[in-house]
């Protein structure tokens, strides 16, 4: 049996090679070149084509190279097989990475003294400290657990939403729908690592919004579905937000018109907060790989039903 590579973004030789090194008579046969689709037992996958994945009657278990599954859960004939998501350290480094470097852009306001230096304006602004900066994570998982710590060893006051409650050193937890608003009431930058699925699409919202103290930021590095975009714009307009970073959009690339382009309290990057790597991603790979042939749960299997 083999497994089939598939992804338009991820570096395929790569990643052959280092599952090589750890299982050299593992069969990988890299998209398109697949041969006979009943030989394949395991897909390591990112945004596959609509009902590619159907094509394999043997499929054991999808293992996606990317931490987030809501576009593979959304495929039509998605076969009913186990699904595992990365967790791959590189993938939260460069995670924490930019979103303390997006933090420290609003506490320190670089935003303002970027629009200043273009106006040729000298303006001295007295900077706030870490400690009277709360920073509020909605998820709780890997990768907002991870910008928890770090943001919270710089000093900031952090609190994170997450489904069930959590006990984390240092990091105030606020669980389910009853503790959303208390948990928004003490956030000044507000971060958003959910995963896309029913409950959470739409979340970032102007009830959301308007739950936060005035002049508080947003970061968006989850996914574009979860922010409604005119009502972002609608409490930048008022001075509800004071800015926003933005790193996925639901339409990607983002349209040039799209009015968010523009924006001046707007930072917009091409959904490039964090990447996996396969020299340090394919571990947890590897054991997935041994698991679904000998028919064991997978690491990090995705729970259909909870959509994440
Ligand atoms: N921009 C990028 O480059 C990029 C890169 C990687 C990932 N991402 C996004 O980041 C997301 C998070 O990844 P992860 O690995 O940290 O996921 P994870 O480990 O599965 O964590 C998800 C967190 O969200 C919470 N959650 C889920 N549904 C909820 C709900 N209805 N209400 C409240 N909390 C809810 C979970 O609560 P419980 O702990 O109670 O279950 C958990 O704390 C991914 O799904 C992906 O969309 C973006």
């Amino acid at each position: 049996m083999a497994l089939m590579f598939l992804s338009p973004d991820d570096p395929a030789e790569a990643w052959r090679d280092v599952l090589l090194a750890a299982i050299p008579d593992l069969d990988v046969r890299i998209w398109p070149q697949v041969g006979d689709p009943t030989e394949i037992d395991l897909a390591l996958v990112w945004r596959p084509p609509t009902g590619e994945l159907a094509r394999y009657p043997n499929l054991r278990a999808i293992l996606s190279l990317g931490a987030g599954i809501d576009g593979l859960l959304a495929q039509p004939g998605l076969p009913d097989v186990p699904i595992a998501r990365m967790v791959d350290p590189s993938l939260t480094r460069t995670m924490t990475e930019y979103v303390l470097l997006a933090v420290l852009r609003h506490h320190r306001q670089f935003d303002h003294y970027e629009r200043e230096q273009r106006a040729t304006r000298w303006s001295y602004a007295f900077p706030p400290q870490a400690a009277d900066r709360r920073i509020g994570i909605l998820g709780l998982g890997v990768l907002g657990g991870a910008a928890a710590k770090t943001l919270s060893s710089h000093g900031f006051p952090v609190a994170a939403w997450s489904r069930t409650r959590k006990q984390l050193a240092g990091i105030q937890s606020f669980a389910g729908k009853g503790g959303l608003p208390a948990f928004l009431a003490r956030t000044d930058i507000l971060i958003c690592l959910l995963p896309l699925t029913r409950e959470t699409a739409g979340i970032l919202n102007a009830q959301t919004f308007a739950g936060l103290p005035r002049g508080a930021y947003l970061i968006n590095v989850a996914r574009g579905a979860h922010l409604v975009e005119p009502d972002l714009i609608a409490a930048l307009d008022s001075g509800q937000l004071a800015g926003a970073t933005l790193d996925v959009f639901s339409e990607e690339p983002l349209p040039p018109g799209n009015p968010l382009w523009g924006h001046p309290k707007v930072l917009i990057t091409p959904h490039v907060a964090s990447y996996s790597l396969p020299s340090t991603g394919a571990a947890d790979v590897v054991e997935n790989i041994r698991r679904a042939r000998a028919g064991q749960p997978l690491l990090h299997q995705v729970d259909r039903a909870r959509g994440y």
